[in-house]
C-alpha cells in the first residue's frame, strides 16, 4: 500500500465534486503547488507534542470556529472577535484546571463541507448543492452553484491572511495575558457569565501583580510566556485537490505534510477506511482528527487508527465524539471501554454540537445550549467512569453576538434577532464562555484524587 499525494484519487470520490473543465482544475491545482506553504512543519511537530500532553491529561485542547468560513464574512472583526473568545476560554480552563490549553481554530481553511446531497432543486431548476466557499457560491442559480477552481485560488489567499492577522494576534501583544481584563472591552452577553469572568481577570491581574513586585526591578522579564500564545489552525479535510495541491515534504526530514493547516480531521461521513480521505491523511505527519458518530464500532475505529497511525505515535489521533445527548452515554461507554484496552494513544475529545442538531418549528437550524452543555457533562462523567482522560472540546463558536442557539444563561429565545450561520448553529461569545466554565468546573470536581505517595516499604 504505498503512499503518494496523490493516491486518494485511485479511491472512489466521496463529497468532492465533479468539474466540468477539467484543465482549468488542474491549472489551478498546479498554480497552489507552487505557493508558499501556509503552516510550517516544524509547527505542526509542536502542536503534535502539545497533543500528545494532553492525551496524558498534562494539558487540554480546545478547539473552535466557525461550521464554515465564507467569502463575505472576511473581515478583521471577525477574525479577532473568535480569536478573543478562544483566548478568553482557555483562560478559564487555565485558570479552573491549572493547565496549559492548547488552541486550535477551525479556521484559515474550513471552507468546503460535506452534504447528503450532491444536487438538489430550487424553484423547479436542479442544481449543485452548496459545498462550502472553497468549491461553490451559496446562491441558488444553475451558474453559481457550478464548481469553480478559482474558488481554491481565493480560499488560499483569505486563509493566508487570516493566518497573517492570527499569528500577530498571537505572538505581538494582543494576547498578552497582562491584557486579560481588557479583552473584556467588546463583551456583550450575561451579566452573569460577565460577572465571573471579570472576577477570574481581576485574580490573574492580582497575581501577576504579586509575583511583580517579588521579582528585581532590573530581573529578566518575569513570566515571558505570559505574552504571547500559541494558536493553530484546522480544518476538515474534505476536499483532496486543495490538500494534496499544499501538500509538501519537510525540508529537514523529507517527511510529506499538509501544509494547509497545522491539524486536519476526518468528517464523520468520510472516516470509512477506505475513503480517500482517510488515505491522504495516512501518508502526512500532522496530527488527526477523527469525528466519531453514535453508529461507530469499536473495531472499526480501532482498524481506522492503525491505518493512520500504525507507529501508534501519542498526539497523532483525537477522537472526537459527538453522539448526540440521547446517545452520548451508551456510544461512549462502549468506545471507551473497548478501545482502552487496545493499547492505542488516544486524545478523547467531545464536540456537542453535530448530534444536537433541531429545528425551531419553523424550519430555522438550532442547538439548544442545554443539549451541548448536557453532552459535555455526559462525556466527562463517561470518562471518569471508563478511567480515561477527557482531554478536549471541539465546538462552533463565534466572538459575535449571535442568536443561533437557543438558551444559555442570556436566555437566547429569538432566532431572528441576528442568525449570521450560512452553516451550523454556532454559540455566541456569551454562551461560549458560560460552556467553559462549566465545563471546566466539572472537569475539576470530577477529577480522580492524585495516586498516594510511594511508600518506602520500610515501616
Ligand atoms: C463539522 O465539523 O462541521 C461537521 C460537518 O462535523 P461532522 O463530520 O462531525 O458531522
Ligand atoms: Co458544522
Amino acid at each position: 500500500m504505498s503512499w503518494s499525494r496523490g493516491s486518494w484519487r485511485s479511491k472512489q470520490l466521496l463529497h468532492i465534486p465533479e468539474y466540468s473543465d477539467p484543465v482549468k482544475l488542474r491549472g489551478a491545482e498546479d498554480r497552489l503547488k507552487t505557493y508558499p506553504p501556509l503552516v510550517f512543519a516544524g509547527e505542526v511537530r509542536q502542536l503534535k507534542t502539545a497533543l500528545a500532553r494532553a492525551a496524558d491529561g498534562q494539558a487540554f485542547l480546545l478547539q473552535g470556529g466557525d461550521c464554515a468560513e465564507t467569502f463575505d464574512d472576511f473581515h478583521t472583526h471577525t477574525i479577532r472577535d473568535t480569536f478573543r473568545v478562544l483566548l478568553q476560554m482557555s483562560l478559564i480552563f487555565t485558570f479552573v484546571g491549572e493547565k496549559p490549553v492548547v488552541k486550535i481554530g477551525r479556521v484559515a481553511g474550513q471552507f468546503a463541507k460535506p452534504r447528503s446531497a450532491a444536487v438538489e432543486t430550487v424553484n423547479g431548476e436542479e442544481m449543485v448543492t452548496y459545498r462550502g466557499d472553497m468549491i461553490n457560491s451559496p446562491t441558488p442559480t444553475v451558474a453559481d452553484r457550478t464548481p469553480d477552481p478559482e474558488r481554491m485560488i481565493r480560499a488560499y489567499f483569505q486563509s493566508a491572511a487570516t493566518l497573517n492577522l492570527l499569528r500577530a494576534f498571537a505572538g505581538g501583544g494582543y494576547a498578552d495575558l497582562f491584557r486579560a481584563g481588557r479583552w473584556l472591552l467588546d463583551f456583550v452577553g450575561s451579566s452573569a457569565v460577565r460577572e465571573k469572568y471579570e472576577n477570574l481577570a481581576a485574580g490573574i491581574n492580582k497575581t501577576l501583580g504579586v509575583m511583580r513586585a517579588y521579582s528585581q526591578p532590573d530581573a529578566p522579564e518575569l513570566i515571558p510566556a505570559a505574552h504571547k500564545v500559541d494558536y493553530y489552525s484546522s480544518h476538515e479535510a474534505l476536499f483532496l485537490p486543495y490538500e494534496e495541491a499544499l501538500a509538501r515534504n519537510d525540508s529537514l526530514t523529507g517527511d510529506p505534510v499538509a501544509t494547509s493547516a497545522h491539524y486536519l480531521w476526518l468528517g464523520e461521513r468520510t472516516r470509512g477506511l477506505d475513503s480517500p480521505q482517510v488515505e491522504f491523511l495516512r501518508g502526512v505527519i500532522n496530527p488527526v482528527g477523527i469525528k466519531v458518530g453514535p453508529t461507530a464500532e469499536p473495531s472499526e475505529l480501532e482498524r481506522l487508527m492503525e491505518r493512520i497511525n500504525p507507529e501508534n505515535e501519542k498526539g497523532r489521533i483525537t477522537l472526537i465524539l459527538r453522539a448526540g445527548v440521547d446517545k452520548a452515554e451508551k456510544s461512549y461507554k462502549r468506545i471507551m471501554r473497548e478501545l482502552k484496552n487496545s493499547g492505542r494513544n488516544i486524545l478523547w475529545a467531545v464536540d456537542p454540537m453535530h448530534g444536537n442538531p433541531k429545528n425551531d418549528g419553523s424550519g430555522v437550524k438550532t442547538r439548544m445550549f442545554s443539549d451541548i452543555l448536557r453532552e459535555s457533562i455526559i462525556f466527562i462523567d463517561t470518562c471518569r467512569a471508563e478511567g480515561v482522560i477527557p482531554g478536549g472540546l471541539h465546538l462552533e463558536m463565534t466572538g459575535k453576538n449571535v442568536t443561533e442557539c437557543l438558551g444559555g444563561s442570556d436566555r437566547v429565545e429569538d432566532l431572528s434577532y441576528n442568525y449570521a450561520t450560512q452553516c451550523d448553529p454556532r454559540l455566541n461569545a456569551s454562551q461560549s464562555l458560560e460552556l467553559a466554565f462549566a465545563f471546566s468546573e466539572h472537569l475539576v470536581n470530577t477529577e480522580p484524587p492524585p495516586p498516594p505517595h510511594p511508600t518506602s516499604g520500610r515501616f
